[in-house]
């Protein structure tokens, strides 16, 4: 008998490199900044949390002539400038608890030998070429534009006045790469998202594609890289500032590591440098003979209080202010759970403080304090031990969406939805509430014979804020953690914990729990709101909530109300679902997307009726699946048994608006 071969088992951890853009040191962050680098710190964490080995990278873009004007205007050298400014970025990443592994500076030693071989391998690899280059110059962005390009003498990408210039310099013969551009972008349809970016792109690539200008005569500008085969020359800053992707890694100076983690996963983007990411670095990486990385993801831009943000309005946000005045943790949660990621938003004091006081303070907030103080006034502080036996359908339900969280926050988070994952992780924060409400602890703790099912309702819901803690932690590091240590669950969070911690039953009864000051103290609204907007969010003592809703169990509060977010939307098709008398399945646009949802309604309307029909959609509902077609929303229609009348408006309204 053959002896049989012996199983080989990879231990090989799986791995995750995650990067933000460089940002320029010729100013100091803002909310931008700070929204690219929170949300890769989420997906970062998130990563970790799920036993992946992260790399995450962010750092300064620190050369180019914006710096160097930046740095004559204050009357110092650029180096010096960029220490002084690259502070600025450290600090706020400090401030809010970023967790990158790495932080590369293009000025430093490590990045310039990189940016020097890139440039020595593509002329060996005979893709640079010189000659002299007639076109227009815009100063603030760094980008030569050709004739084509420019719009009535101003810049096609920022609108700003554009200059003559005439000069030889380094092309790189980025056209060369077009067609397998193309190619790699049909083949992979993951790597330029969202969708729409990625047609953009495409559109992009329709026309032919100029070779790119990647140097600077010295005698024009001096901060920058010089060109090793040719010191007349320094290196075009958007070449210098990609190649950080690669060169922290370890390109070119440790192999090992560099083949550890490129190609990079993710690179995150804001939309006005997705050309330079999905077009010039890709055209450089295949020059280079280097894999493509996995996705490229363009978010969008925040306006501030409808405006767009700028120095000279007056209203850049300051993101340091920010975290002081909110709390870090919940400045990084409205960044991710106010706008859709991918698309444009806008900021304003007024909805911070509406989502803080609503979804932080009340809904979470309130109810980690209310299970402490349960905890510590009937269960002498310490959690209590569930009995089998008095076990009701209710408490499995939670345990089963608490379980259910991690495929569903999975699969929001891996499509970059945070604010989706969000939504799903309040999903289980507002089951526990309505538990709280439903099982009424207070009473069960006035009968002794109560105590086993009185121990099995507190421990459930201590047991599920363990579990929210763990899927909060990519987005509130610092409360997830207070959380879990105060619920007497000591595991740090901040590592890869292990698979079985996310399985209901891991608190152990018996640990003392220890109730600090509110996670999220209540916030007074901003000038501006009224009191009636936020005096509903106000929390009452907790007698008076405990007492107001045994006496009136069928009012719901102004809070309960908002969290349904009901939608303006327009049927773009209808058709009957088969084997079925009664329903509907409809296409319904509400804005930002196309949803399907079935409905109810055959009996009352034929299909072609309701094209083009203005709806209200509850968006935020659970999504079902109904005869086996998902619905994920519900339309509204009055009728007690049989729907008699669809829901609709008296005056015209854009699909998305919110019905309030
Ligand atoms: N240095 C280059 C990036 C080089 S990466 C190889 C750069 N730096 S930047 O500091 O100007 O911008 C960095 C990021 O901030 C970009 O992703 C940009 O989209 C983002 N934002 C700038 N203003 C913004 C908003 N108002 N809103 C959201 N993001 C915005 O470009």
């Amino acid at each position: 008998m053959k002896p049989s071969p012996k199983k080989k088992t990879s231990h090989k951890r799986k791995t995750f490199y995650i990067t933000t853009p460089i940002y320029y040191v010729n100013d100091v962050p803002h909310i931008g900044h700070a929204y690219t680098t929170v949300a890769a710190d989420v997906l970062a964490r998130y990563k970790r949390l799920r036993g992946y080995e992260t790399f995450f990278l962010t750092g300064t873009d620190e050369h180019g002539q914006k710096v160097q004007q930046a740095a004559s205007h204050h009357g110092v050298d650029p180096q010096m400038y960029a220490d002084r400014m690259v502070v600025a970025f450290k600090e706020l990443w400090e401030h809010l608890t970023i967790s990158n592994s790495d932080f590369v500076r293009t000025t430093e030693e490590r990045h310039k030998r990189v940016v020097q071989a890139v440039l020595q391998k593509l002329q060996e690899r005979n893709v640079l070429y010189q000659a002299s280059y007639e076109g227009w110059y815009c100063l603030p962005d760094e980008r030569f534009w050709t004739s084509e390009d420019v719009v009535d003498g101003k810049c096609p990408e920022c609108g700003r006045p554009v200059e003559p210039l005439s000069e030889s310099n380094y092309f790189f013969k980025m056209s060369a790469y077009q067609d397998r551009l193309k190619r790699h972008i049909r083949k992979h349809p993951k790597f330029i998202q969202p969708e729409s970016r990625r047609n953009e792109v495409m559109g992009f690539l329709e026309r032919p594609l100029k070779d790119l200008c990647i140097s600077r005569p010295r005698a024009r500008l001096s901060w920058g890289i010089p060109f090793p085969f040719d010191p007349d020359y320094v290196t075009y800053v958007w070449v210098d500032a990609l190649v950080n992707y690669i060169s922290a890694p370890g390109y070119g100076s440790d192999e090992r590591r560099f083949k550890k983690w490129w190609p990079a996963d993710v690179h995150l983007a804001g939309k006005d440098i997705l050309t330079t990411h999905a077009v010039y670095w890709s055209a450089l990486l295949m020059a280079l003979g280097l894999e493509l990385p996995k996705t490229l993801f363009a978010h969008g831009w925040w306006t501030v209080d409808g405006e767009k943000m700028s120095k000279s309005r007056g209203n850049v946000v300051d993101p340091n202010t920010m975290a002081a005045e909110y709390g870090t943790d919940a400045f990084r949660y409205f960044l991710l759970r106010e706008v859709p990621f991918g698309q444009d938003g806008d900021f304003s004091k007024a909805a911070v403080t509406t989502r803080y006081n609503s979804e932080l303070a009340n809904d979470l907030g309130n109810l980690f304090s209310r299970t402490l103080t349960m905890i510590e006034r009937y269960s002498g502080g310490v959690v209590p031990k569930p009995h089998p036996k008095a076990v009701k359908t209710d408490d499995r339900r939670m345990a089963a969406l608490a379980k259910e969280l991690y495929k569903t926050v999975g699969q929001e988070m891996d499509r970059f939805a945070f604010h989706r994952a969000l939504r799903e992780i309040w999903t289980l924060v507002d089951f526990a509430n309505r538990y709280v409400e439903q099982n009424a602890p207070w009473n069960l703790a006035k009968a002794p014979k109560n105590q086993a099912r009185l121990d099995t309702v507190l421990y459930h819901l201590a047991e599920t804020l363990r579990i929210l803690a763990i899927y909060l932690f990519p987005f509130m590091p610092t409360t997830a953690q207070r959380m879990v240590t105060e619920i007497g669950w000591t595991t740090p969070l901040d590592q890869a914990i292990k698979p079985m911690d996310y399985h209901w039953g891991k608190l152990k009864p018996g640990r003392p729990v220890q109730k600090g000051k509110p996670l999220f103290p209540r916030m007074e609204p901003p000038t501006g709101i009224t009191k009636q907007e936020t005096v509903e969010a106000a929390t009452p003592s907790k007698e008076i909530r405990m007492e107001s809703t045994q006496t009136e169990p069928s009012l719901i509060t102004m809070d309960e109300f908002r969290r349904l977010e009901l939608r303006v939307g327009r049927v773009v098709s209808a058709e009957k679902v088969a084997g079925t008398d009664k329903l509907l399945k409809l296409s319904v646009d509400i804005g930002t997307e196309i949803r399907p949802v079935v409905a109810g309604i055959a009996t009352r309307y034929a299909p072609d009726l309701l094209i083009g029909k203005m709806v209200i959609l509850v968006a935020n509902l659970k999504p079902a699946v109904i005869r086996g077609i998902e619905s994920r929303g519900m339309i509204l229609a009055a009728g007690d048994k049989e729907v008699e009348a669809l829901a609709t408006f008296l005056e015209p309204v854009k699909p998305g608006s919110r019905v309030k």
